[in-house]
């Protein structure tokens, strides 16, 4: 069965691609296609993601697809406990949109100068739809989180986003310096992906 990533962001695609084989195993085929038209305007990440999905499932429907066929969203951020859990999910465009990735972590170090609670946790939000015609669409959700302290310094060159700040007091390491199985054995998308319950 066809499975389309409502998402264009490189870093995410390659870490849900394993864990979409590994959870989802009727998956054959794996498509990445960001929608075209989905303002994030909601406060949480569910509310989100579903904007997402849906999002791609209206443009598809309108290519006349073959069906069965999923349709899979992640919504995901980084919550600062002593910024009031900011960026949240404003993370991908916390020091404006279309900035590089250093430029979010500048300007949250920035905010961090002269902070002792350095605690923070990654979260994402799946939203999956199971679409077997136009009119039998079932919708499943789940969320994950990932643990984890705010660095002083970026570095490493793995993953993608605030992982170069991002410590894993488990794995002793920075997100960044974490191979791509290791960050997949722990991460708040593969926590996501273990609190789902959906039927196939
Ligand atoms: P979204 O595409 O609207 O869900 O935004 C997600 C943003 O949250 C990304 O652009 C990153 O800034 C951040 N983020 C989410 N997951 C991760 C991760 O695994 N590592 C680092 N940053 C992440």
């Amino acid at each position: 069965m066809k499975i389309y990533l409502a998402t264009g962001n490189k870093g995410k695609v390659e870490e849900l691609i394993p864990l979409v084989k590994k959870y989802i195993p009727l998956v054959s085929e794996v498509v990445a296609q960001a929608p075209k038209d989905a303002d994030e305007v909601e406060e949480t990440f569910l509310g989100n993601a579903r904007i997402k999905s849906y999002a791609l499932l209206k443009e598809i429907l309108d290519s006349n697809p073959v069906f069965p066929f999923y349709v899979l969203s992640d919504d995901s951020g980084l919550e600062v406990e002593t910024l009031e859990k900011k960026p949240g999910v404003h993370s991908a465009r916390y020091a404006g949109d279309h900035v590089s990735a250093e430029a979010h972590i500048e300007k949250l170090l920035t905010e961090m100068q002269g902070k002792t609670d350095r605690s923070c946790r990654y979260v994402c939000a799946l939203n999956l739809l199971r679409v077997y015609s136009r009119i039998d669409v079932k919708e499943f959700s789940s969320e994950g989180y990932c643990e984890g302290e705010i660095l002083l310094e970026a570095k490493g060159s793995g993953g993608f986003g605030y992982d170069p700040i991002f410590w894993v007091p488990s794995l002793q390491k920075r997100m960044s310096e974490a191979t791509l199985a290791e960050k997949n054995s722990l991460s708040h998308r593969q926590r996501a992906f273990e609190n789902f319950s959906f039927e196939f």
